[in-house]
């Protein structure tokens, strides 16, 4: 749950290398690993075969190659091409179209101009595909660049593309207004990492009113809107708002994160409503497994357990 301080400690814990490396070595080393609850595995074929079981179940998905926060050129490259690859694979294998990425993966640490040429490449390869391409939103310092970038090449004719607004932000509403006014698609979330309340909400309960405001001015005024959360109670204050101001299921889906509330989800698809699963892949899935643990402690026990029980 977003709880701050927990959340804090994730994060920190993120950074360690050598849980890092202790992570990699026992996380997704077998079919039963902890890691893999939340991660579907490290090449694109085991995501491909996770997404095939998604769609078994009625639902859709996106599929995300892990990785964030590149330091050099050459790594952003190298992850422009594996993203490429995944493209074709993706195309070749029938599953749905949709992929995720984060800008910072693709070198905006290093030099921004370099990682919206690499956004562009994967674009041109992506859209006459007829892949939607969502740019995952990073921590506050990223806010205004992601949208920056978002709009550049929505100007430049890019209509496949879409980005994420979290509501914990205090700025969020007013880029949903300019996102909306733009045409473009949002995914809204509350948030996935620790922000200063400088710039965020800091107690749920107002990250909460702030996501319901949020989803109510996207369902009446956005484009292929995407609500994600695993939240019931924000759920369903959705779903029976928008049967009163007569908005259909088909005018927008849920999503949810691969390995979180598979219940929910099936629910929801009984119901009438489209549901899309976010199924994140890769080797480097250290940093997006700690945010999943820091969002609710009681996952811990879960890999505290998966370790003692995988023995060496
Ligand atoms: P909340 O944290 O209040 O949890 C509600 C309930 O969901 C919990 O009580 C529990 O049952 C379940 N739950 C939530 N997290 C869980 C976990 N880790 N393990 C087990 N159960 C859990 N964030 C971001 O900053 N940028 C982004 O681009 C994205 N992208 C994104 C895509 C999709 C499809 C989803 C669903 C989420 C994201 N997020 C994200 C993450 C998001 O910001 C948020 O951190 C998580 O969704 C958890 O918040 P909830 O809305 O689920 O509510």
């Amino acid at each position: 749950m977003l709880d701050s301080a927990s959340k804090a400690f994730f994060h920190l814990l993120a950074r360690s290398k050598t849980l890092k490396t202790l992570g990699s070595r026992y996380g997704m080393r077998r079919k039963n690993s902890f890691a893999r609850r939340f991660i579907a595995g490290e090449d694109v074929q085991e995501a491909i075969e996770a997404a095939r079981a998604v769609e078994a179940r009625g639902l859709m998905h996106t599929l995300d190659l892990l990785g964030e926060s590149v330091a050099t050129l050459d790594e952003a490259y190298a992850a422009t091409r594996q993203y490429l690859e995944v493209v074709d694979a993706i195309a070749k294998s029938g599953v749905g179209r949709g992929i995720s990425l984060k800008l910072t993966q693709l070198g905006l640490d290093v030099d921004k101009a370099t990682a919206v040429d690499n956004l562009r490449r994967i674009l041109e390869r992506a859209e006459p595909a007829d892949f939607f391409v969502r740019i995952d939103m990073e921590n506050s310092p990223y806010t205004d660049v992601t949208l920056e970038i978002f709009e550049t090449l929505w100007g430049h004719g890019h209509r496949r593309i879409g980005l994420v607004l979290q509501s914990a932000l205090y700025r969020s509403e007013r880029d949903l207004a300019r996102v909306n006014a733009l045409g473009g698609s949002v995914r809204l979330v509350k948030g996935a990492y620790k922000e200063p309340k400088t710039v965020a909400y800091q107690r749920k309960a107002d990250v909460d009113a702030a996501y319901l405001r949020m989803a109510k001015t996207l369902l009446l005024d956005g484009h292929l809107p995407a609500i994600a959360t695993h939240d019931v109670t924000m759920i369903e204050a959705i779903k029976q708002w928008a049967r009163t101001e007569r908005i259909t299921p088909d005018r927008f889906e849920f999503q949810m994160l691969y390995g979180i509330r598979r219940d929910l989800q099936a629910r929801l698809v009984k119901d009438g409503y489209r549901l899309r699963v976010y199924i994140p892949f890769g080797r480097e899935w250290f940093p997006y497994f700690m945010r999943r643990l820091g969002e609710r402690p009681a996952n811990v026990m879960f890999v505290v357990e998966g370790i003692l029980g995988e023995g060496d």
